[in-house]
């Protein structure tokens, strides 16, 4: 079987280095894992009144998440914790009350920073909020990757200094899945 999995990049911006370590996560998926990158940055600010008629993108939103056997999330860190704009979209994921669409899905937490101890305290920050939500989070191996040159080979893809860690973190993600997916 195949299985489905459903990234999020916690990082707008055009050229985000957490959206280029996603493309070049997936390049090193094995073959029956397809990936759907999930939109999150047209997301209203949650708000809970409007629970009750959901905004088209908050539709779609879940409809992905509920199509998936599994979740990928590659995020920055803010101000040592996850962009608002992925707590903006964790939020509209578990909501209305009953209606977690989060819930019981594997899920793998990878992220890339700028920072010397980039990502750490936003994964750990992840963590919690995934724990509540009924995620079962892959806790070993962590990756907390630094963008330094060579990162990235010339191709886009992971540069040799980094190739087989973060290859060891895919396979071990995909072991999570296979084996916590319904
Ligand atoms: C940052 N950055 C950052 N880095 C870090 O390691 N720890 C932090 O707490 C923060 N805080 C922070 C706040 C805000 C508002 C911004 C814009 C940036 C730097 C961050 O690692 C850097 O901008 C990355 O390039 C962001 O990831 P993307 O967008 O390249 O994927």
């Amino acid at each position: 079987s195949r299985y489905r999995i459903a990234l999020v990049v916690g990082s707008l911006r055009r050229d985000s280095f957490n959206r280029k370590l996603a493309q070049a996560l997936l390049r090193l998926a094995p073959p029956d894992f397809e990936f759907q990158r999930v939109e999150i940055g047209d997301l209203p600010l949650y708000n809970q009144d409007d629970d009750g008629h959901p905004a088209e993108p908050v539709k779609r939103l879940k409809r992905e998440i509920g199509e998936a056997q599994g979740l990928l999330f590659v995020t920055p860190e803010y101000n040592r914790s996850v962009p608002g704009v992925l707590k903006n979209a964790l939020d509209h994921g578990s909501r209305p009350y009953g209606q977690n669409a989060w819930a019981g899905k594997p899920a793998g937490i990878i992220g890339v920073s700028v920072g010397a101890i980039g990502t750490a305290l936003a994964q750990q920050h992840l963590r919690n909020m995934l724990a509540y939500l009924d995620v079962p989070t892959m806790g070993q191996p962590e990756a907390f990757l630094h963008a330094k040159e060579g990162l990235f080979d010339a191709d886009g893809g992971i540069g040799e200094g980094s190739r087989a860690f973060v290859q060891g973190w895919m396979d071990r993600y995909a072991d999570w899945v296979r084996k916590h997916a319904g």
